[in-house]
């Protein structure tokens, strides 16, 4: 199977499994596991802020962040479609007690900052929440996962810190997002007080993402996580993949992301050219007619099919090939470690096939039908 259902499927590498059965552990309640915290060393030292905090999932991340940040009755602004405001259960009010303003998007993964400007509450207005913390996703997922750039990223810092609010990112894919633009992890975390990155989806790693940001949120983080259930003991066996991941040698999982984007602009490129294949709307590609390749610039590819979807998914998955259903109707495919580029050449012939086949099944489907009646 070429498993494109997310970047999350990915195992480790041969690397980061010797790494895990060679790993020093100690109990990470205690802080004395040697593998963990030298992994937020690492992470703290790659971003250039003062501390790092290893826990078991990016909405653990998001969550703890939201519990670091904010007080009960406090607000945060993000935007609509971001994973922290559709995706995370509300955790944001079933354990932070915050509410979001929530912000409209644009194509490019962005809101306008005259927009964020006016979302600010009054603080002495005693109907209004009291703001408490901006947050940015990047990548933008449900814009095709577009990078946000650092001047953006910098403006909206600027308004943030203006109001005395912290800038939260959802770094997600925060390295895909890096490797895009070619900065460096350090130079697009510099303005943000907070981010959450995920090791265990591009990066390849088994499990856990890393929260990084000043010694004091850092704290308050890891008493958030404590209260959440996520103090973990020996998990330095889960640790030493992160260190492999975020190493600058041949065995790093940071700039082999490019491969990924490129195999993912490959895709899209050939799905451009079929019949069937179509814009994805939205967020992801709102302009209608063909699906435009140019919007894979990441490791996501997301499009609309003049096809039964379910129909299509069935008959790609019977050629060896996953993908998934996404929001609005759309399909998304995702590149990550262990797809090459010749795994996309045959991704490419099997959605030619399946969408034949689609076609004559649905002109079948169609005449039993009209049989019957
Ligand atoms: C943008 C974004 N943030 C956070 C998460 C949450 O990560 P996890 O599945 O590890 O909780 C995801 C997962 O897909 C995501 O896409």
């Amino acid at each position: 199977m070429i498993d494109l259902r997310s970047d999350t499927v990915t195992h480790p590498t041969p690397a980061m499994r010797d790494a895990m059965y060679e790993a020093e552990l100690g109990d990470d309640v205690f802080g004395d596991d040697p593998t963990v915290n030298a992994l937020q060393e690492r992470a703290a030292e790659l971003l250039g802020k003062e501390a790092a905090l290893f826990v078991a999932s990016g909405s653990m991340a998001n969550l703890v962040s939201q519990l670091a940040h904010l007080g009960r009755g406090q607000e945060t602004i993000a935007g609509a479609s971001t994973h922290i405001v559709d995706d995370e259960q509300a955790g944001h009010a079933v354990v932070v007690g915050t509410s979001i303003k929530q912000m409209r998007e644009n194509p490019d993964g962005t809101f306008d900052l005259e927009e964020l400007e006016a979302a600010f509450r009054d603080p002495d207005d005693p109907h209004q929440p009291i703001t408490g913390l901006v947050a940015i996703e990047n990548t933008h997922a449900h814009s095709m996962a577009q990078p946000l750039s650092l001047e953006y990223t910098r403006g909206v810092a600027q308004i943030a810190h203006g109001h005395g609010v912290p800038l939260h990112v959802d770094g997600a894919r925060f390295f895909n997002a890096t490797v895009a633009l070619r900065l460096t992890p350090k130079q697009l975390a510099e303005p943000a007080d907070s981010i959450a990155f995920c090791l265990s989806k591009g990066l390849a790693c088994p499990v856990g993402s890393v929260v990084v940001g000043s010694r004091e949120f850092i704290h308050r983080a890891w008493r958030g996580r404590k209260l959440v259930g996520g103090g973990m003991r020996q998990v330095g066996i889960l640790a030493a993949a992160g260190l492999v991941a975020l190493s600058d040698g041949p065995d790093g999982t940071i700039a082999r992301l490019a491969e990924d984007h490129a195999n993912a602009r490959r895709l899209a490129e050939g799905l451009a050219e079929m019949n069937g294949v179509e814009s994805p709307g939205g967020l992801a590609q709102p302009a209608p007619g063909s699906l435009d390749p140019s919007r894979a610039t990441t490791n996501f590819v997301v499009f609309r099919l003049r096809r039964d979807r379910a129909a299509f998914l069935d008959a790609l998955r019977s050629r060896g090939v996953l993908m998934v259903e996404y929001n609005h109707g759309t399909v998304r495919a995702v590149t990550h470690y262990g797809v090459t580029a010749a795994d996309i050449e045959r991704v490419v012939a099997a959605c030619a096939d399946a969408l034949r086949e689609t076609s004559v099944r649905a002109t079948q489907v169609t005449s039993a039908a009209t049989l019957e009646r």
